[in-house]
């Protein structure tokens, strides 16, 4: 089993140039508020501050996991995750980086998993249809919120549990599992007074830190994840992130280049790029974590800063046919982080048919991984030698144990990030405005006051054309 790695050679000014490139002295420079930010984090972790670096190692909770996802494929089919932002982006990225891609078509036997959906919006029509391709009665619904209050997913509960109650009677609770907070918020008052099954988000873990969580490892395991690999690459990373030189230290060095390609380097936004369509919904959810987590509008002692950099997700080799001309070409505003892998669980060979035609039988013997890679590193070329600042988190292969490590690091990083932009990396303010929004005017009670507010600042004419 092995450990992932992250070349940086091309963010260096002898790759891309002094204007776009970064030197050692810039590193250099940053040591101090590195150690800073290492000792700050270390000794928040050590007051119980932030229990998300415990959560490589709670293998005994993830074995309970597994026991309930056991009974849950003994009973059930199907299961949904009903949840939003935090409480789905995760799991999405696990199904998509673990499973087959065509889990959900297999047969029982093949899948080895209950089929997932994960239904992460309110769109009618698409929870609609979802709702209405599955055998009710072969469903289990997986309610998340950490907070148990956000409207998008209690309305989704609601429905559903109407549905239940008309579909399957008085067994519709069987039919439910509530995660959410031990003692806080409706969903666990809910839970508490049905009797119905429910987990745990642990305190003080925000909902984009909760996938190696209940949240995310419960429906992993129910559909066949590994989870105790999982956990055990992200304790391998724990380890490696332990290191106080933040030059050798995989999560620092990650957060200390886009750090000092923002700030230094105007790279205002970082794209995240997988050669490999497991790991695009990595790449979905990093964009959510680094969004949500540096992007403030204050920095900790409360000086307007408007920090964050903005990722951007895209995939390889779909997007060299549609983004890529403006990463190569374009302002000098971004810089490109790819995930590579060695090994692809199948390669396909590319026959060689049409051996007349010069213009295709070239093909002809190679792999499609081999094109894969062949066609990362064509667009690493362009975009180095068009002094475009890029790196590369390479692994050997898609699997719990490697994932487990990136998801980890991902984490750290963003946490050592906050250190370095000096924000608060584990609150979301302007998603509660939000969130308030929808309350106020949705009629909660004891947001009348907001929503007189609301109305008030939002009312007056509309220019629309
Ligand atoms: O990361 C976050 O905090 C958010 O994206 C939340 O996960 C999201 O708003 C859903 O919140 P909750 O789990 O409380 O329903």
């Amino acid at each position: 089993m092995s450990d992932i790695f992250i070349d940086y050679t091309n963010v260096m000014a002898d790759a891309v140039g002094d204007e776009n490139g970064l030197f050692d002295e810039n590193f250099m420079a940053l040591a101090n508020r590195a150690e800073a930010t290492h000792k700050a984090l270390v000794k928040r972790h050590k007051s119980g501050d932030l229990p998300f670096f415990d959560l490589p190692y709670k293998t005994d909770d993830a074995k309970k996991l597994i026991r309930a996802a056991r009974a849950i494929r003994k009973n059930f089919a199907n299961m949904v995750v009903l949840g939003i932002g935090g409480s789905a982006i995760g799991t999405t990225a696990l199904f998509t980086a673990l499973r087959d891609a065509a889990h959900n078509s297999l047969s029982a036997k093949k899948r080895d998993g209950v089929r997932l959906f994960v239904t992460d919006n309110i769109d009618p029509d698409n929870f609609g249809q979802i709702l209405s391709s599955l055998k009710i009665k072969e469903t289990v619904f997986n309610v998340i919120s950490k907070s148990g209050a956000t409207a998008e997913t209690m309305s989704q509960f609601m429905i559903v549990a109407d549905l239940l109650k008309k579909k399957v009677g008085k067994d519709w609770k069987k039919h439910f599992i509530l995660t959410t907070d031990a003692k806080s918020g409706t969903l666990r008052a809910i839970a508490d007074k049905n009797k119905i099954k429910s987990f745990i988000v642990p305190d003080g873990v925000g909902g984009r830190f909760t996938a190696l969580t209940p949240v995310s490892l419960l429906p992993a395991a129910a559909a066949g994840i590994d989870i105790l690999s999982l956990l055990k690459g992200a304790a391998r990373m724990d380890e490696r992130c332990s290191v106080k030189d933040f030059m050798l230290n995989p999560a620092y060095l990650f957060a200390s280049v886009h750090y000092l390609l923002d700030t230094a380097r105007g790279k205002k936004m970082t794209v995240m790029m997988p050669y490999s369509s497991r790991l695009k919904d990595v790449a979905d959810w990093f964009r959510q974590l680094w969004a949500e987590s540096l992007g403030k509008r204050t920095d900790i002692e409360g000086n307007p800063i408007y920090a964050g950099q903005t990722p951007i997700k895209a995939l390889g080799t779909t997007d060299q046919h549609s983004q890529v001309q403006l990463y190569v070409e374009g302002p000098f505003d971004k810089m490109v982080c790819f995930l590579e892998v060695e090994k692809h669980s199948k390669d396909i060979v590319i026959p060689k048919e049409f051996g007349d035609f010069p213009g295709v039988a070239y093909l002809g013997g190679h792999s499609l991984g081999e094109l894969l890679d062949i066609e990362k590193r064509g667009t690493e070329y362009a975009l180095t030698s068009n002094k475009r600042p890029n790196m590369t988190i390479k692994m050997s292969e898609v699997n719990e144990y490697a994932v487990g490590q990136l998801i980890y690091m991902l984490e750290v990083a963003t946490a050592f990030a906050g250190g370095l932009y000096n924000v608060n990396a584990f609150d979301q303010p302007g998603v509660e405005f939000g969130k308030q929004y929808a309350y106020a005017m949705l009629g909660r009670p004891g947001h009348e006051e907001k929503r007189a507010d609301f109305e008030e600042s939002l009312g007056g004419d509309r220019r629309v054309v």
